[in-house]
């Protein structure tokens, strides 16, 4: 069985995720895909402490970090907040991971914050992702046409949301989704 848990990050992260964010294999999903500079990733890394609008983990996988999972756009006075994810080694991906990691953030955000309403955007290109949001009871939102200027290309971007509201009905079928792929979950 899979065991995967997420964990604030710490300064031993920094490193790591420097190198993850600047993979090629992670590169390719993200807005922007130029080389990250140490000061620009430091800059980035120091100023995630305090900042109240958005929320880091590190995503382990038996014991081993594996990727990045986050909160952004925290907004109390209405109520929603923003998430993105990714595994850095495509070796871990296809597992189930994934499909843990949109549960327990769906539930972290309903659950624990009690917000009203998840957002994310994906790349148009990037079709499993958008694919797999749809999958937990995202909607399709939104289509952003040429957003995102990147690699000399404009890229389309799907805009997707989840109410709480409709939680709970979607939560059964998914809860046996994440059975079916070995997690124990309740
Ligand atoms: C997005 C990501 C975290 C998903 O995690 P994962 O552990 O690979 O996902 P899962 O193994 O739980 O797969 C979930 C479903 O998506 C499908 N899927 C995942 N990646 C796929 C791919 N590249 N091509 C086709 N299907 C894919 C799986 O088949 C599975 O479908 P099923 O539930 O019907 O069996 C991971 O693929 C990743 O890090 N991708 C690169 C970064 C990225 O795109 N992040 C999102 C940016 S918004």
């Amino acid at each position: 069985m899979p065991n995967v848990s997420l964990r604030d990050l710490t300064e031993t992260d920094r490193e790591r995720l420097h190198v993850w964010r600047n993979s090629p294999d992670v590169a390719a999903y993200m807005y922007t895909d130029h080389e990250i500079s140490r000061t620009e990733h430091d800059l980035w890394f120091d100023g995630l402490a305090g900042n109240p609008r958005r929320r880091y983990w590190m995503i382990e996988l038996d014991g081993q970090p594996v990727g990045l999972a986050n909160l952004a756009d925290i907004d109390l006075r209405n109520r929603r907040c923003a998430w993105a994810y990714y595994l850095a080694d495509p070796s871990v991906r296809g597992l189930g991971v994934g499909s843990y990691i949109e549960f327990w953030m769906i539930e972290h955000v309903f659950g624990t914050l009690g917000l009203n309403k998840l957002c994310c955007e994906v790349l148009a290109a990037n079709r499993p992702v958008w694919q797999l949001h749809l999958t937990y009871g995202f909607e399709r939102e939104a289509l952003y046409r040429q957003h995102i200027l990147k690699a000399g290309q404009y890229e389309d971007v799907i805009g997707l949301g989840l109410l709480a509201r409709d939680w709970p009905a979607l939560k059964p079928a998914m809860l046996a989704r994440l059975r079916a792929k070995g997690f124990s979950v309740t």
